[in-house]
């Protein structure tokens, strides 16, 4: 347990799992009181929890209106809520391309418009948008996904420029392969798991794949003042999966 978020009240969009999850759980470690907005309730977890949805922009209000009058000024934003879908270009029907962008990308809009009037300026505001490294390069059968995650790197940079004159610093995490609900779908359709999750390994100069407690500490350290410098980012948290580029693999990195 830390105190670099000592006094902060935080709100955590999608929280209820994975990533979110263990965002406010770092952050609550970290000193700061964690309220997660999320679709779905919270099981098993001393966390405080309220109905969200961020497509909804009553939902939105109602959310942060309930969250200030409870507990205070906000002063850290996580826009984490997101979700994933597979269609190849052609197949893509508009509606799910709409849901997703509704969830991935007018959600930290919507987040972000209603919160900031409400930030007190002297807490030092953060707002960390939670991108991936499918924002930069990606899979098949993701331009929704992709192009929802690369808006959200673009909106980082925009809310940077925008909101900087008010203190306000926002950055965007770009995860890679992060062990969650998520990622297990694309798994639990494989014939053979265990092959897969060795591959996906080698995949990673570091060695393994992440955790989402990786994600967690790394927003903990966007949010607390030893980062007081950084605004308008896209960190990459991936085990340096992109800094490798991939061979066919008859190369074998042994040899
Ligand atoms: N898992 C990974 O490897 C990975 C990699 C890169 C980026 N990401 C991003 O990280 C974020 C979290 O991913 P995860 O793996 O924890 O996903 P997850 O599916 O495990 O959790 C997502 C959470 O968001 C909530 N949610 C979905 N729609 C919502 C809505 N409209 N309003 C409020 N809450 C909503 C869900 O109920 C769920 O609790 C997402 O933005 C995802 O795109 C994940």
């Amino acid at each position: 347990m830390t105190n670099q978020l000592e006094g902060k009240i935080a709100i955590v969009t999608g929280g209820s799992q994975g990533i979110g999850r263990a965002i406010a759980e770092c952050m609550v470690n970290s000193g700061a009181k964690v309220i997660v907005g999320d679709k779905k309730p919270i099981e098993n977890s001393n966390l405080c929890w309220h109905l969200l949805d961020v497509t909804d922009e009553t939902s939105v209000k109602d959310f942060i209106n309930y969250t200030t009058n409870n507990h205070g000024s906000i002063s850290i934003l996580v826009n984490n809520a997101g979700i994933m879908t597979n269609s190849a270009l052609i197949d893509q029907s508009v509606d799910e391309w709409d849901k997703v962008m509704a969830v991935n990308l007018r959600g930290p809009f919507l987040m972000a418009k209603h919160t900031v009037p409400l930030m007190d300026t002297f807490q030092s505001p953060v707002i960390i948008n939670i991108g991936s490294i499918e924002g930069i390069s990606g899979n098949p059968n993701h331009s929704a996904y992709m192009a929802s995650k690369a808006g959200v790197h673009g909106l980082t940079a925009s809310m940077a420029i925008d909101l900087g004159p008010k203190g306000i610093r926002v950055n965007a995490i770009a995860p890679g392969w992060i062990e969650t609900d998520l990622n297990q779908g694309y798994l639990n359709d494989l014939p053979n798991q265990e092959t897969a999750k060795k591959e996906l390994v080698k995949l990673h100069p570091i060695g393994h794949i992440g955790k989402p407690s990786d994600i967690g500490n790394t927003a903990v350290w966007l949010a607390s003042a030893q980062s007081r410098f950084v605004t308008g980012q896209v960190i990459r948290v991936e085990g340096g999966r992109m800094s490798q580029l991939s061979l066919p693999s008859i190369f074998n990195r042994e040899h």
